[in-house]
């Protein structure tokens, strides 16, 4: 399948907030990254339903539209957006910005379209390095934008399978590899991102024998 037939018709679209919001981030977005997202929206929903979450997928297919939104804004443009905005700047976003770009994009969606979503709200601030408190409906969120077709990268062919099978498992397969990733290249750890691996952990999901690349 190629990321142009993945652009939706307008008939795919659902609701008047998601055609705005789709609007929205194809104003601020390159050609890879909008089919990138509109992979994502694709990816929800077809696996939402699979994982009983049919009620939440209005919500995380805006979530889906709007979370990549400020992600090619460079560093010092999310911290000065994040200063504008009220947005709380932790230690790690400060040192990696490019952190911010869930957050800033959700708010600057909530302010230009008029809305409020809790469901939306924590896909999108989530989508990035995980939370010790996702939902469900967050951690197929992450896993989404992981497995969306135009993903190519071995380790994401051998995450696809578990994403159909079971959340927690394929969630703790793609945060060992992130934080694998992430140790080699010697790169700031965000404190939830370590918290959401203990909580697995701890949950009794079991560790990936493989995560490596
Ligand atoms: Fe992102
Ligand atoms: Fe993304």
């Amino acid at each position: 399948m190629t990321a142009h037939s993945l652009l939706p018709s307008n008939s795919e679209i659902t609701t008047a907030l998601e055609q705005r919001a789709c609007a929205w981030a194809r104003e601020r977005l390159s050609d890879e990254r909008f089919a990138h997202t509109t992979g994502v929206v694709a990816c929800v929903t077809r696996l939402a339903p699979l994982h009983g979450l049919t009620e939440q997928l209005p919500a995380l297919r805006l979530a889906g539209w709007i979370h990549d939104a400020a992600k090619e804004n460079d560093g010092h443009d999310l911290l000065a957006e994040a200063q504008r905005l009220g947005c709380r700047v932790r230690p790690v976003e400060r040192q990696n910005p490019g952190l911010l770009h869930g957050a800033i994009a959700l708010r600057q969606a909530e302010i230009a379209l008029g809305f409020h979503d809790p469901v939306t709200a924590s896909a999108v601030l989530y989508h990035t390095t995980g939370h010790p408190a996702m939902t469900r409906a967050d951690k197929l969120f992450y896993l989404a934008d992981l497995v969306e077709p135009s993903r190519t990268a071995e380790w994401i062919v051998r995450l696809r399978p578990l994403v159909e099978r079971d959340l927690d498992e394929a969630l703790l397969f793609a945060l060992v590899h992130q934080l694998r990733r992430l140790l080699r290249k010697g790169e700031a750890i965000d404190p939830r991102a370590v918290a959401l691996y203990n909580r697995l952990l701890a949950a009794g999901v079991p560790p990936p024998l493989q995560a490596e690349e």
